[in-house]
């Protein structure tokens, strides 16, 4: 049954390519001493169309800033976040969060090592980073954590629903969906992802909505001890019955928050092997220099990071842009209201820019591409994207990536089970995800007292 469908979704998307390719061809030919170019093996439309559907059912009818087009909305919201969240300053007061955070979780892998008797343990590492960022993320929003000893708890379960019911939003914002290409087949619904996406996000309701209301009857009975987290923020900022554009507060505040948490990429993920070879972050030869060396050297982390960053970009597509005005871009003349989108993947593996694109050769930053940095002024190197809509997280995200990881390296020797090599296959997801988890096996190489955090 779900084959059929699935089939279906396939059919009816490529009838919609077909006919959506024919329109375009027949006013390319018309226009072809201006038309912008068609890269070899573009989908036609697909690429400026898709999430509309995503920002109806998962971003609260389009309340999420991050799916909303330029203009007052969305800056009012990214001013918010960015400056409520995100600064350097509110990230320097939060800073006990992440660190925390990173040490609860080195002290989880400890544990599992000293339960077997030749002290190593066999994790998977994606699941580790992803829990601990999680964690990060809802304890500066909402003030809240997710154990993954006590399962039991009823705020545990809330978390770890939604936590699933997010990982389930993130994988649907990257399916194609037919009927955002033709918005008229929604009542077929063809491969079920209007439905799933509806479900989705009824599970992130029901747990946002909760903790929502905690904090207004907190807020009611004028207990405001400790840090206020980001929902606090959100409620004193956004009076009650607020409508900004046509959203209610309650849904702006959720569509916020939690668009706010996505997980940043495994970095050993990521890092552990390139497309190219099988080689890992645990096994070249510079990486185990890096693990072995008692002080972790920072440029040499971050070198890791970047390339990381380089050939697995998380968001491997940033978002659709629009011409405002005819422009000329590359030698192309691009008319107004021209969409685009740039393919951040495809540019940081372009040959006529990096030498040995497909490589893993973290190197590279500390040598001929030293002066390349995340801000998105160096035009070949845009993991964060660059200008307005730029990842407003890039110094929250780095901060995070860089501490798990090097007190990850601090800690453990890491090897693959059997030396087998890390298959790095990319599945659906708007955030680039590996199909195969990432298994690891951890030694930790410190003096036990060092792993105590709690
Ligand atoms: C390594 C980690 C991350 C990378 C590489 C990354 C990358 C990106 C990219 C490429 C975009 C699209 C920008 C565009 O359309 O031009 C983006 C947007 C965004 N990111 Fe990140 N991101 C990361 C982590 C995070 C984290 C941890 C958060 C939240 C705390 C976050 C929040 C956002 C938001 C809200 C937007 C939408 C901005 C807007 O539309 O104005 N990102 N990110």
């Amino acid at each position: 049954m779900e084959t059929d469908s699935q089939l279906l979704a396939i059919f009816v998307g490529l009838l919609a390519l077909f006919v959506a390719y024919g329109f375009t061809r027949e006013r390319a030919n018309s226009k072809k001493s201006t038309g912008a170019p068609v890269p070899s093996g573009a989908w036609p439309l697909v690429g400026h169309l898709h999430l509309l559907r995503v920002g109806k059912y998962l971003g609260y009818d389009h309340a999420s800033f991050a799916l909303a087009p330029y203009g007052p909305y969305w800056r009012d919201m990214r001013k918010m976040v960015t400056v409520e969240l995100l600064t350097s300053s509110r990230l320097e007061k939060l800073k006990h969060v992440r660190a925390s955070e990173v040490e609860y979780s080195i002290e989880d892998l400890h544990l599992l090592c000293t339960k077997n008797e030749k002290l190593t343990a066999k994790v998977r590492l994606n699941e580790w980073f992803e829990h601990l960022t999680f964690n990060i993320s809802i304890r500066m929003l909402a003030g809240k954590r997710f154990s993954a000893n006590s399962s039991t708890s009823k705020s545990n379960l809330e978390a770890w629903h939604l936590r699933e019911a997010i990982k389930k939003a993130l994988y649907l914002s990257g399916v194609f969906v037919a009927s955002d290409a033709i918005p008229s087949l929604e009542w077929l619904d063809v491969g079920g992802f209007v439905k799933s996406m509806k479900d989705a996000a009824k599970d992130i309701d029901t747990v946002l909505g909760k903790w929502l209301d905690e904090h207004l009857q907190k807020r009611m009975v004028g207990d405001t001890d400790g840090e206020p987290d980001f929902i606090d923020v959100m409620l004193s900022t956004l009076p009650q019955d607020h409508f900004t554009f046509r959203h209610k507060r309650d849904n702006i505040i959720k569509a916020t928050t939690m668009v706010s948490p996505p997980p940043p990429p495994t970095p050993v993920t990521a890092a552990s092997a390139p497309s190219g070879g099988p080689k890992k972050i645990v096994t070249t030869p510079f990486a185990k220099k890096l693990a072995k060396q008692h002080k972790v050297i920072i440029n040499s982390l971050v070198a890791v990071v970047k390339e990381t960053l380089r050939l697995y970009p998380p968001g491997p597509l940033a978002g659709p842009r629009e011409a405002i005005e005819d422009c000329c871009i590359g030698g192309y003349h691009v008319p107004k209201g021209t969409r685009l989108i740039v393919n951040l993947w495809k540019l940081h593996r372009d040959s006529r820019i990096w030498s040995d694109p497909d490589e893993f050769r973290p190197e590279r930053f500390l040598s001929e591409n030293a002066n390349v940095n995340f801000r998105g002024q160096n035009y070949e190197y845009i993991p964060f994207s660059s200008g307005r809509r730029m990842c407003p997280a890039l110094t929250f995200a780095l901060q995070v990536i860089q501490l798990a990881l090097a007190r990850l390296l601090q800690g453990f020797d890491l090897s693959t089970p059997m030396g087998m090599p890390v298959d790095m296959s990319e599945g659906l997801g708007i955030a680039l995800p590996k199909v195969k988890p990432l298994e690891v096996v951890l030694a930790p190489r410190l003096p036990s007292e060092l792993y105590h955090a709690r």
